[in-house]
């Protein structure tokens, strides 16, 4: 499986933070924030990964991450989003990356205490479609929110006013190389992005997805309230760590 981090966008919510920087490369408790989804890869045994990034200050990546030596990695893949055209659109930058393997994906901003061992594990079983992430949050309606029967997932709303059930659908995907069918599917939403949340349904509507909670607490970091929440957290209870570096740097992964 390979690994994929969004980390583009303007991150027009956080201005002026984000005035002449990366939303990416802003300070959660110690560490820049795109340290945490990398570890969060790396720890899942993925150590193939493509950065996608853009906006503003993009050759910072290059320079702070080089080839992903502080991760144990001998190497890290780059490429550039042009413009504002969403989490899909930046997807399909990573068509050539994937080169037909199946694919996680992580946001930049999501930042978690655990790890993705058990759902990368299960979606190996699973032998293809997509599997999602869940977490219950006091405030759904900021998140794509998914509306379940027991075990299925009927439909997920993007930002609902009224949520139909108390979960946010968390910023960590996996996917087969369908992904990339779909995403030439999709038409811009209201907000003129190619949302991930379309690329969501449409695996739903193939009847070809999972989902699984998520342990230990979760947040993203786009806004003034949750950048200061994923210090704090970070800060108290601690962050995923890089467990094992010497692993990855052996390429002992799946
Ligand atoms: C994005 C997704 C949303 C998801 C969230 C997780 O929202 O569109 O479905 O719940 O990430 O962080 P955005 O950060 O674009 O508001």
């Amino acid at each position: 499986m390979k690994g994929v981090v969004l980390a583009g966008g303007l991150g027009t919510r956080l201005l002026p933070l984000t005035a002449v920087t990366n939303k990416h490369l802003l300070p959660i408790y110690n560490q820049p924030m795109i340290y945490y989804p990398i570890q969060t890869m790396v720890n899942a045994g993925i150590k193939d990964i493509m950065i996608v990034t853009g906006g503003n200050s993009a050759g910072d990546f290059l320079k702070l991450l080089k080839n992903g030596k502080p991760f144990g990695l001998k190497h890290l893949n780059y490429t550039y989003q042009e413009g504002e055209g969403g989490i899909a659109d930046a997807l399909s930058l990573v068509e050539d990356f994937a080169d037909n393997e199946p694919i996680c994906v992580i946001l930049g901003d999501n930042i978690i205490e655990g790890n993705i061992c058990k759902a990368v594990r299960d979606y190996h079983q699973q032998g293809g479609g997509a599997k999602i992430m869940l977490k219950k949050v006091p405030d759904p309606q900021r998140f794509g929110v998914p509306q379940l029967d027991g075990r299925r997932v009927l439909r997920i709303e993007e930002k609902p006013s009224h949520p139909k059930s108390d979960y946010a659908v968390i910023g960590i995907y996996m996917y087969d190389s369908e992904v990339f069918n779909i995403i030439r599917t999709l038409v811009p939403s209201g907000r003129g992005e190619l949302e991930i949340t379309d690329v969501n349904n449409a695996y739903i509507e193939r009847g070809e997805i999972t989902w699984e909670e998520l342990d230990g607490w979760w947040t993203d970091a786009g806004t003034f309230e949750s950048l200061l929440h994923a210090s704090n957290l970070a800060a108290e209870t601690g962050a995923n760590k890089l467990e094992n570096k010497d692993a990855a740097q052996a390429g002992h992964v799946h």
